[in-house]
């Protein structure tokens, strides 16, 4: 029956692990995932999760929920994103639901693209997150690219990227990383979304943005949602994936919401009774915890005043590291420009190390990372970021 499969090809970002998790060397260190650690490299509990779990102990069901029970996350998290006055919530206008994190709510939005746009192709930024090929790869939709970073500048090539969208066929489908871009660490400014926004209002095209970073670009959750409120301003009907992964530290929980703005509640309710079909058949309904710590913490203002000071401590520690590795590698006399390193924002720096200067930090100096030179600058720690630093100008010093 199986003599015909081949195994599969490793994942870009889980085989970084995996190599990590193999290395017996007590220096090795994990640039790969992009999933936050603290300043000794531990993954967090954050303080608003243990006092949310504390709360729930013992009130939680546990016999699974349908699809449609949680509304109360789904509301909280909609707020998060549209504003918390925005008129979106009052109308009921969003076709909000709970989802496996932000994989398994983009994994929703292709299937629903899929079924009710069968024609359609989706546009990602180049690069963009490794599993978005994947994802839309699975739900086959074919997939094409628009111009966002600039190798060269090391920032992105706006006049290219506006190019694309004026070419691209009217009515596409675009993705886009609303904050925190991932894996380039470049954003749009205020101003070029709003000149990206007013275009797609010119060619129709639809925007789906996959918030998998907020807050980690600013500290502040609100700013890192400009991007979409801007779109919200000009009242496109905008798809959105949420994950609390990383903001919240429940990467082992796959907690997100998939939500689809629409003309009114009605169709609203349609929509949302169609994605909640497509969740029935691919895996029930998500488990429960997550969502009720999730909804815990978002709907108590303490704890959320409690989790909002500690996604800007994390979004902090970031940055703070960013300029010591910066300053470390101008410290030693690199000859190459790391300015870079602190323009980019969020969890990653796009490095700019080549995939041979990649293996040689992983064989000489145990450092691990994905192959484009991506830096999850979540694993840099006080007590590593000398050897990373000495690390990266062996390996790139001519
Ligand atoms: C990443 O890009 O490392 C994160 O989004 C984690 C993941 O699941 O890939």
């Amino acid at each position: 029956w199986w003599d015909h499969v081949a195994p599969a090809a490793k994942d870009p970002i889980n085989g970084v692990t995996e190599a990590f998790l193999a290395d017996p060397s007590p220096f090795k260190i994990n640039l790969g995932v992009g999933a936050y650690r603290d300043d000794k490299g531990r993954p967090v509990v954050l303080q608003c999760v243990r006092e949310a779990e504390a709360k729930i102990a013992g009130s939680e069901f546990l016999e699974s929920i349908s699809a449609s029970v949680s509304t109360k996350m789904v509301e909280e998290s909609v707020k998060l994103v549209y504003g918390k006055d925005s008129d979106v919530v009052k109308e009921g206008r969003s076709a909000g639901v709970q989802a496996l994190s932000g994989t398994g709510a983009c994994r929703l939005f292709a299937e629903f693209q899929r079924r009710f746009h069968p024609e359609s192709h989706i546009y990602f930024p180049d690069p963009t997150w490794s599993n978005h090929h994947n994802i839309w790869r699975d739900a086959q939709i074919p997939e094409r690219t628009y111009h966002y970073y600039d190798p060269d500048s090391k920032s992105l090539d706006f006049a290219a990227l506006m190019d694309d969208i004026k070419n691209a066929p009217d009515s596409s489908f675009f993705l886009f990383h609303p904050s925190a871009h991932n894996p380039t660490g470049v954003d749009p400014t205020e101003e070029q979304w709003r000149e990206i926004s007013y275009q797609f209002k010119v060619k129709g095209h639809f925007p789906f943005f996959d918030m998998a970073y907020q807050g980690f670009a600013s500290g502040d959750l609100d700013k890192d949602a400009q991007a979409i409120r801007i779109f919200l301003e000009d009242e496109h009907l905008i798809g959105c994936a949420q994950s609390y992964a990383k903001s919240m530290g429940l990467y082992g929980h796959r907690v997100g919401c998939l939500s689809i703005l629409c003309v009114d509640s009605k169709q609203a309710a349609a929509i949302r009774s169609q994605i909640q079909q497509i969740a029935r058949a691919m895996y029930g309904s998500p488990p429960v915890h997550g969502i009720l710590l999730v909804e815990t913490i978002l709907s108590d203002p303490n704890l959320k005043s409690l989790w909002i000071d500690e996604v800007k401590i994390m979004a902090d520690r970031i940055q703070r590291k960013r300029t010591t590795l910066r300053q470390n590698l101008e410290k030693l006399g690199s000859s190459l420009n790391w300015e870079h390193i602190t323009n980019q924002l969020g969890m990653f720096c796009f490095s700019g190390l080549t995939p041979y200067q990649v293996d040689r930090l992983a064989k000489e100096f145990h450092i691990y990372m994905t192959q484009d030179g991506r830096i999850s600058m979540a694993g840099v720690t006080t007590g590593n970021v000398n050897y990373l630093a000495n690390a990266i100008h062996e390996v790139t010093r001519s």
